[in-house]
This record gives structure tokens, sequence and C-alpha cells, in this order.
């Protein structure tokens, strides 16, 4: 059997910095990752043969739990009649259909591999349909690794943005300008001083990329105003809240009471496979290649496999499913607090339907990137390796939502109130 150690320090000698996608390094809490060898249902096991309850959940797409035996047997029958063909194949309408069954916005939809390529896509075809070259999108969202999305807020309220990655041509970081999460009046700004230049707003419609934050009452009804009376494109980008907080993602917990010109879809609907999802309007939509000027293409784009297990995942995901995982996180999030408050540890507890993410040290609600900094991560590092060490395996940064799915059932979740206690005293401890 390998350790941890070993198979972090072999993988260091050939991929950089050990990980193939940044935080997974446990950079923001230090110590080794752990190397996964395989999950099954709300648990995952490391190479060491260590058990752990799983709050991360792969970043969203393990609603159903890991290992799912009917998606895990739908992925397997379809490798079984071939691994990719690069051609057609009746199983991508079917999903395409199952999307827009939930979201009818989405009336045209194209199936492609990742989050940041379904984000790329829907920007392009915003810059297409409109012809204009301007996106507007808020600091903290994350939107996936595009150059234009790797953008940080500037100073003032909305500034031309700088590169938030080294390899970003600045020309290329002019076009995204970046405002405040929830701040009507710099929106407002925006558009009274750059409103004819602006292709698009993207925004994620509960943002969940800077530990938990939802949209203020009226917030994303404003930018829907907005980019309406100046011909502007809204893009929800729903790739982490997409088909997780409810059958119809954010916006159909929202009430269905703004109508986004395009969606963009990820993680649950691939299953776990590799799979995002472009959804809007037809004309917008028929913009793209071959019907129209707008390219966009992929080798591995509706992937069999992929499409399988986002078919079989998206028949699962039931009622039931998504009132287990409302239950299983309210359960946990009063725990938490319960916990925190036991052990005198300042906090703010936020949700976004069943995903929440606590901000430790601080107590006034955060509405955006810079109160979100305000956390002390200190804590949150104290927190997750007290966590860690008793069998739970929360997300290495405090900057992520918390992820349960419908198999976190009763015996799941008493292992992380069993070691509530203790990580809220480390918490405590780092506090001071
Ligand atoms: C809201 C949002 N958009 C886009 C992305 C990028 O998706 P991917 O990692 O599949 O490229 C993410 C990934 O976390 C995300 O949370």
């Amino acid at each position: 059997m390998s350790t941890n150690e070993a198979a972090f320090s072999r993988a260091q000698q050939v991929i950089p910095g050990g990980v193939d996608s940044p935080v997974r390094a446990f950079g923001s809490v230090g110590g080794t990752p752990r190397f996964i060898d395989h999950a099954r249902g709300a648990y995952i096991y490391d190479v060491a043969g260590r058990e752990y309850l799983d709050l991360v959940g792969s970043w969203g797409p393990a609603l159903l739990g890991h290992a799912h035996p009917e998606v895990v047997a739908a992925v397997q029958s379809a490798a079984a009649k071939g691994l990719s063909f690069g051609a057609p194949t009746e199983a991508e309408a079917e999903l395409a259909e199952l999307i827009r069954y939930r979201v009818p916005l989405a009336e045209r939809v194209r199936l492609v591999s990742t989050g940041t390529e379904a984000t790329m896509t829907a920007i392009r075809l915003a810059r297409g349909a409109t012809g204009r070259d301007l996106l507007v999108k808020f600091a903290g969202c994350y939107h996936g690794h595009s150059d234009g999305l790797l953008v940080a807020a500037g100073s003032g309220l909305a500034t031309a943005g700088l590169p938030g990655s080294a390899g970003v041509p600045a020309a290329t970081a002019a076009q995204t300008v970046v405002v405040p999460y929830n701040d009507f009046d710099a929106v407002r700004e925006v558009f009274a001083e750059r409103g004819d230049q602006i292709a698009a707003v993207i925004t994620e419609p509960a943002a969940a990329n800077m530990g938990i934050v939802p949209p203020e009452p009226g917030f994303n009804e404003l930018l829907r105003e907005l980019t309406a009376a100046h011909g502007a494109l809204l893009i929800y980008d729903e790739v982490l809240v997409g088909f997780r907080v409810s059958a119809a993602g954010w916006w159909g917990l929202e009430g269905r009471t703004v109508s986004p010109d395009l969606f963009t879809f990820g993680k649950v609907v691939g299953g776990g496979m590799p799979l995002a999802a472009i959804g809007g309007r037809t004309e917008i939509m028929d913009l793209l290649a071959p019907l129209g000027p707008v390219y966009q293409a992929g080798t591995l784009s509706g992937n069999p496999l992929a499409t399988a297990a986002g078919i079989a995942t998206l028949k699962l995901a039931d009622a039931e499913v998504y009132a287990k995982v409302d239950a299983a996180a309210a359960t946990l999030s009063a725990a938490l607090t319960a916990a925190l408050a036991e052990a005198g540890v300042p906090h703010r507890l936020q949700h976004a339907g069943s995903l929440f993410s606590v901000f430790l040290g601080i107590t006034g609600p955060v509405l955006n990137y810079v109160s979100a900094q305000t956390q002390h991560t200190g804590a949150y590092r104290a927190f997750f390796h007290s966590m860690l060490d008793s069998g739970v395996a929360l997300p290495p940064s405090a900057f992520e939502a918390w992820f349960v799915s419908a198999t976190h059932d009763e015996a799941a979740l008493a292992r992380v109130l069993e070691a509530l206690p203790a990580a809220a005293t480390a918490s405590a401890v780092a506090l001071g």
C-alpha cells in the first residue's frame, strides 16, 4: 500500500505542483493532499486505505453520491459500444432535451467538455451576437480559466481589468470590466458610462466561488433590466449551482423571475464525467457553427461516456434527491453553527439553497469578495485539519462551498457532527 506522502512526492517530480488543478495541492491549508484510490456514496478512500466522509463531492458533480450504480452501469454500457466517434449520437439530443425540459429558456443546447469551454463559448456568442467586445464580470466570481475571465478587480468601483494570471495579455484583460458583486450602483455606473460597448454581463447568479455569497434581492433583476435596456446579453453561469440547488438550478430556485439570454452548465450535468453545456435562446444559439459565424468545436464534445453519465444523473436526480440533499445541508449547517457558537468562534454561515459555506472570524453579512477576504483563513486551516484528522474531508480552501449528496444519510452526518466540536475548538485556538 502507498502513502499520500509518497504519491505526492512522486507526482511532484512529473506534474507541476503534483496536481492537475491547483486547489488540490492543499496550498491554502498546508499539509499533504490525499491521493484518492476510490469513492462510493458519501465516502472517499485514499491510497493509504483511509476512509473520509466527503464534503467536496468532486467540487459539485457528485449530487447522487460517488459511483452511483446506475450511473456507473450507464457509462460501462456506453464504453462497451465505443469510447468516442467524432460523429453525432442520439444520446446527445437526449441529454440536450433533458436540460431543456428542466430549463426551458435553454431552447438550444450545445455540449462541450468543461465549464471553461462553456463560459468561453457563451462570451464569444454574446460578442458575435452584439458586435461588441466588452464583458462585465464580478470580482470573486469564477468562470473557468480562459484569458478574459482571469481578471482581478482593480481599485475603484468599476475598473478596467488587470490580468489575474501571468500570461493573460493586458489587451485581453482590458476587455473585461470587473465590478463588485451585489453592488447595484457600480453596475448602474458601468452601464451609464459604457453601456453601448457592453456585449454581456456574466454572473454566478448565486456566487459560490468566494464562499457562498447569494445575490441581494433584486440584484439579478437589475442585471436583466440594464442588459436589456442597453442591448447587452445576460449570461447565468450555472456551472456550479445548475441542477444542484434545484431541478432547474438557481434559476429555478430563484423562482424563474429572471430570463437570462444564455446559461452555462457543468459539473452535475456530466455526472462526474467531463461534460458541460451552453444553452439559450434559439436565435442566439443558432449563431454557432455550423449554422452561424461563431466558431466552436471539440473532438470529444458530447462524448458518449460523458453523455451517458449526464443522462443517467439527470434522470435519477428527482424531487426526492433534492429533498435529501436539502435536508442533509440543513442538518449539517445547523450543527456547524452550533459547534462554532459553543466554542465561542465568531462566524458567518451563508447559504445558496443546499450549498453553504462558513466565514470564520467575522459575523457581518458577506456581500462581495472584499468582505469574503476579511475572514480568518488561519482559523479555517486549523478547522480543516482537525476535521481531516477525524475522517471528514472538507474543501481545502476557505473560499469554497461545502457539497453534500443524496447519500449523506444519518450515519454519514453523524461522523461530521462528532468531529465538529474539536474542529471548532481548534479554530478558536487559531483565532487567539
Ligand atoms: C461557476 C463556474 N463556472 C465555470 C467553472 C469552470 O468549470 P471547469 O472547471 O469545468 O472548467 C467553474 C468551476 O468551478 C465554476 O464554478
